[in-house]
């Protein structure tokens, strides 16, 4: 039995495979309760504050209608409007919202900014993305590619793109999970090195494989799975230019994925710049996955709530 009452989730490095298929599990147990509508108000009366640095539309509308279901409450706060503003610290904040809510979820450009209202919050703090990663995302990411492959061990998962946020969360669970994570992007534009290592050492640990190559046809070769997400991030808007640029031999485009397995799926994030890292016959082709994905946000990110606000044991 895993619990993760209390915990942070900051970061996917800082879970076991245990705990990765812990919630993954939940995540599904969450998909069926909903799909049948049975009750599941594990969270009935707690809150959850929902701090927001940059624009959303999945995360936003996942975690509000989740924790509604779950039933709690959200409250969505848009750091422009807070305190923070005007300077109140990152540290008194979580303080203060720890008297309120019974959990704080965070989107923000530096993760040093979840890091810091982790450390000084008493309740769980769910990183919503940062520019180093996106935990929930891999989770719901996980949770597709389970359902639409039956596994995840020894799968082919190929990123292809900018080394990102979404790419290093993508690549940690991977490796943890034993998949043969394969990462193809220009140079100068590789995960933080940081990341890589974690991932070799994750794939030792669990039979799977971590590969970073620059070719995207070599990369995408037999693939079961091909990732891609956008060239520019948010805070990135400067270099979109000069990205759109270097990364147009990483479009993911009909002519890319005939080198992956006929039955690959494809999947993005959200949101795609159709035309840029995808073209339209990809993203709306019947291997895409995508929606199928965004909607998986819903019912990971209840089962990670349920899991750190609510201390049930899986
Ligand atoms: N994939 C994702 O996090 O989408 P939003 O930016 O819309 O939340
Ligand atoms: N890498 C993208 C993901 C958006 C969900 C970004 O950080 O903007």
């Amino acid at each position: 039995v895993v619990s993760l009452a209390g915990r942070d989730v900051l970061c996917l490095q800082d879970f076991t495979r245990e705990e990765l298929e812990t919630i993954l599990k939940t995540a599904e147990m969450m998909k069926i309760w909903n799909k049948i509508g049975k009750p599941h108000r594990v969270l009935e009366g707690k809150t959850l504050a929902m701090i927001f640095q940059k624009p959303s539309t999945r995360t936003r509308i996942s975690f509000e209608v989740g924790i509604y279901q779950l039933g709690g409450y959200g409250l969505y706060l848009n750091a422009q409007d807070l305190q923070l503003r005007r300077g109140e610290t990152i540290a008194d904040t979580a303080r203060v919202l720890s008297r309120y809510v019974d959990g704080i979820m965070a989107r923000v450009y530096a993760h040093k900014d979840v890091e810091d209202l982790a450390k000084y919050a008493s309740v769980p703090v769910i990183n919503g993305l940062s520019d180093f990663s996106h935990p929930c995302q891999a989770l719901a990411d996980y949770q597709t590619i389970l359902e639409k492959k039956g596994r995840i061990a020894g799968l082919k998962i190929v990123y292809v793109g900018d080394g990102n946020n979404v790419a290093h969360s993508l690549m940690i669970a991977g490796t943890k999970l034993g998949a043969n994570v394969v990462v193809a992007t220009p140079e100068g534009y590789e995960p933080d090195p940081k990341v890589i290592k974690w991932a070799e050492q994750n794939a030792a640990e669990s039979g799977g494989s971590f590969e970073l190559l620059h070719d995207p046809v070599k990369a995408v070769k037999d693939a079961d799975v091909i990732y891609t997400d956008v060239w520019a991030s948010m805070g990135q808007e400067a270099e979109a230019e000069q990205r759109r640029k270097i990364f147009q031999p990483f479009q993911v485009n009909r002519d890319l994925v005939k080198h992956a397995k006929p039955d690959h799926i494809f999947m993005h994030c959200l949101p795609a710049h159709r035309g840029e890292e995808v073209t339209d016959d990809v993203v709306d082709s019947p291997n895409s996955v995508v929606f199928d994905e965004a909607e998986n946000r819903l019912h990971a990110q209840k089962a990670v709530m349920a899991l750190v606000m609510g201390g049930i044991k899986v």
